[in-house]
């Protein structure tokens, strides 16, 4: 089935026009999309009119919804349990939804956990004028472009992954393991579905490489995210009211760009714990 893909940037980023997403979409929509996101590593649908349930069902056709991973007394209200809302709407002068406010540095959703999520999709419910909008660093162009020294140096490493929840910018070092949810992931991992190798650490939740020496692991973490930001590797979305977008968290880290405190920003998250791998829609 040809489907009707923009490229949105050279790093990555496709945008898929003339699909409904209330709608059940038949396997070679499904095949379709899921191979367009593989390739565009970030799809976005626009002009979407979705519910949560519609949201749950597209995530669904990929694979398995991921649980809601925030812990329990930090939940404000109920949705539906796979839905996390990130938004800056208070009452009582009390965000109602998680991550409410500004910048958020370069990371990957739930890393601090032994099995990540594959991806993560974002509905733009409500958009701010300036600024708020999402960055997306292509990790298999960092990988390929890094120097040969680093690669070869910190191949076969592990990295731990630590997250305090509610935190957009690393403000320590080191996170307290005994409070925090944390986890080791290889720094370089080969993506299942595309067989590409990508980067797998992030300025937010990476906090050291296991058994190496600390100031040359710090060294070589820093020369990583500086290519992280390297504008020729990055997407930035800047959003509209009905945006709907999913991303691949194996290949791509995403930020986000501050904003005015007194603008809305409202975002509804569903993640895909884990992909069917695409085979399974070859006839
Ligand atoms: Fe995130």
């Amino acid at each position: 089935m040809d489907l009707d893909v923009r490229r949105l940037s050279p790093a990555c980023g496709g945008e898929i026009s003339g699909v409904d997403l209330r709608q059940s979409l038949d396997a070679q929509t499904v095949a379709a999309i899921h191979a367009a996101w593989h390739e565009h590593l970030v799809i976005l649908f626009r002009d979407q009119d979705i519910s949560d349930l519609d949201q749950v069902r597209f995530i669904q056709s990929l694979g398995t919804v991921g649980e809601y991973m925030r812990p329990k007394q930090l939940r404000e209200r109920e949705y539906h349990p796979a839905v996390m809302m990130i938004t800056n709407i208070r009452e009582n002068g009390e965000p109602i939804g998680a991550i409410p406010d500004g910048e958020m540095m370069f990371h990957t959703d739930t890393s601090y956990d032994a099995s990540p999520h594959d991806g993560t999709s974002l509905f733009a419910l409500e958009v701010t004028e300036d600024g708020g909008h999402t960055l997306f660093s292509n990790q298999y162009m960092v990988h390929d472009s890094l120097p040969e020294a680093v690669k070869t140096r910190l191949a076969g490493r592990e990295a731990v992954h630590a997250f305090e929840f509610g935190t957009t910018v690393k403000a320590k070092r080191r996170y307290d393991r005994s409070k925090g949810a944390h986890h080791p992931h290889p720094v370089f991992k080969r993506h299942p579905a595309t067989g590409r190798e990508a980067v797998f650490v992030c300025p937010l939740l990476t906090e050291e490489i296991i058994d190496f020496p600390e100031d040359e692991g710090e060294e070589l973490l820093q020369t990583i995210y500086a290519y992280q930001e390297r504008p020729e590797f990055i997407y930035e979305h800047i959003w509209r009211k009905g945006d709907f977008l999913l991303w691949d968290n194996r290949c791509v880290m995403h930020a986000r760009t501050d904003f005015p405190r007194d603008q809305i920003r409202q975002m509804r998250r569903v993640t895909l714990h884990q992909e069917d791998l695409p085979g399974r829609y070859q006839s």
